[in-house]
């Protein structure tokens, strides 16, 4: 008798993939600069971390709210039995004040339309279960993070098509790419429901254009099928061009005269990038359609956000002084962390798609590739993990359909441990000078000597006790 599940032990949850098998390698040697200076760099984990200074200031200018009072008195029973689905009125009206300020305040947000989740994972999913039967399918423009086999389709049995973008453009979306990736799915039989992007994407970190919205509003129109925008990234766009939300888009009299589209428009947040709280597990679901909203407010069930999570969160987002410095000052510190990473691969080489939003860069690592292969990008991909000791994640595990490219986060680590990744890849870049003969040779000695002969700062990593070629 199996002991599993069918859908417990069915593999779409991905957990195989190199995105997740990157975190395991760094777990059994994580980079201290103290007690493990040779350990791997975490650049696979899109996490920010650099703005907790600020949060933490305002708690300790509001001890109220983290310790469960209310003007000095406790609040504790009446948080501790709160369960309603709905939430807590205060703090959704918070968090789309905070949605609009993100936005520039074009855009504003009835709390009434708001679903609460525990984080985007929980939206997204949810949405998948409201809006898709198994078997049913959501077009993703590629390349896009590898979170999504997960959360879209592991549980739901939701089918996902790619839209497959390339570097030809900047990796953009395209009326002939949509197009394609509907008839990919009418050809394997699979009904499309709708489209999802990410904007910010994840991982390339760019935001959508104007032409790219409306080209897609003008597709799930056409079409008569939803469109989810996963806005988790909203809050870090920290250049040119600014943050374009197609809720601001349906805006436009085109669009919210026609309340079929109006309807089928559907946003995803959460406060685990923009304000770094990933632990704390609060997302949410946007949405026009009442019947939307009302399914998924039922599902919520299954993925609350804490009351008192609620409770904290609403004192501090409606602080409107606070809320105001935190995103100004937050997308400063991501730009200037961003430029320092592109600035320190530039210097060995590498460079990276012009981005203005999110955590990580989409880096172009095509040279190094002993051949224009995914093996080959596993091969680099190993090398940089093992003796490098980085974890990055290659574009593979995000559906990238070229090569190559690998996505590189910055935000998760402090200013030095920043600076030692540069130099650790400097070093590897300049030891490997890729496709050149000396290139050839450095792998045919690499192979021969099994590693045993490269130069001092490249240190063998563990790996079950064994070496690399003996996987
Ligand atoms: C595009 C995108 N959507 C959703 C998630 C999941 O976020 P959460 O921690 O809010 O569940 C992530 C996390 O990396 C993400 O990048």
């Amino acid at each position: 008798m199996k002991l599993l599940s069918r859908k417990a032990a069915c593999n779409t949850h991905g957990q195989d993939s190199s995105y997740f098998l990157g975190w395991q390698e760094y777990e059994k040697n994580p980079y201290d600069e103290s007690h493990n200076p040779t350990g791997i760099i975490q650049m696979g984990l899109a996490e920010n971390q650099l703005s907790f200074d600020l949060l933490e200031s305002w708690l300790a200018s509001n001890p109220d709210a983290a310790g469960f009072k209310r003007d000095g008195q406790s609040i504790f029973r009446e948080l501790a039995l709160f369960q309603d689905y709905h939430g807590l009125p205060d703090f959704k009206k918070a968090l789309v004040e905070f949605m609009s300020e993100i936005r520039g305040n074009k855009v504003s947000f009835d709390p009434k339309k708001l679903v609460l989740t525990a984080g985007a994972t929980s939206a997204n999913e949810t949405l998948m279960f409201c809006l898709a039967d198994p078997g049913e399918a959501f077009l993703l423009p590629t390349p896009y993070y590898p979170g999504f086999d997960r959360d879209l389709k592991w549980r739901t049995g939701v089918e996902i098509v790619p839209i497959k973008c390339t570097s030809s453009n900047g990796f953009r979306i395209t009326e002939s790419a949509l197009e394609e990736a509907y008839q990919a799915a009418g050809k394997r039989n699979l009904k499309v429901k709708g489209v999802l992007v990410t904007n910010p994407s994840n991982p390339l970190g760019t935001t959508l254009s104007r032409h790219e919205l409306n080209l897609l509003l003008s597709f799930v129109t056409e079409k008569g099928i939803h469109l989810i925008s996963d806005e988790i990234y909203s809050g870090t766009v920290f250049s040119s061009p600014g943050f374009l939300s197609v809720m601001e888009i349906l805006m436009d009299k085109k669009y919210s005269m026609n309340t079929e589209v109006w309807k089928r428009v559907h946003i995803v947040y959460s406060l685990s990038k923009d304000l770094g709280l990933p632990g704390f597990r609060v997302g949410a679901i946007y949405s026009n359609d009442d019947v939307v909203v009302e399914a998924a407010t039922k599902m919520s069930s299954f993925g609350l956000v804490s009351s008192q999570t609620q409770y904290l969160l609403s004192a501090m987002l409606s602080d409107k002084k606070f809320r105001k410095n935190y995103i100004s000052e937050n997308q400063k510190r991501l730009r200037h962390r961003q430029e320092m990473l592109i600035s320190g691969l530039e210097s060995a080489g590498i460079r990276c798609l012009k981005s203005n939003a999110g955590l990580f860069c989409w880096v172009d690592m095509r040279h190094l590739l002993s051949s224009e292969t995914f093996d080959a990008e596993m091969e680099l991909w190993k090398k940089i993990v093992y003796d490098v000791g980085l974890n990055i994640s290659p574009g593979s595990s995000c559906h990238c359909d070229e090569p190559g490219w690998f996505r590189v986060c910055f935000a998760n680590m402090s200013a030095a441990t920043l600076n030692l990744a540069i130099q650790r890849i400097k070093l590897f870049v300049q030891s490997t000078a890729a496709g050149s003969k000396q290139n050839q040779s450095y792998h045919q000695s690499l192979n021969n000597s099994r590693r045993k002969s490269l130069t001092k700062w490249v240190f063998r990593l563990s790996f079950d006790g064994r070496e690399p070629d003996e996987r």
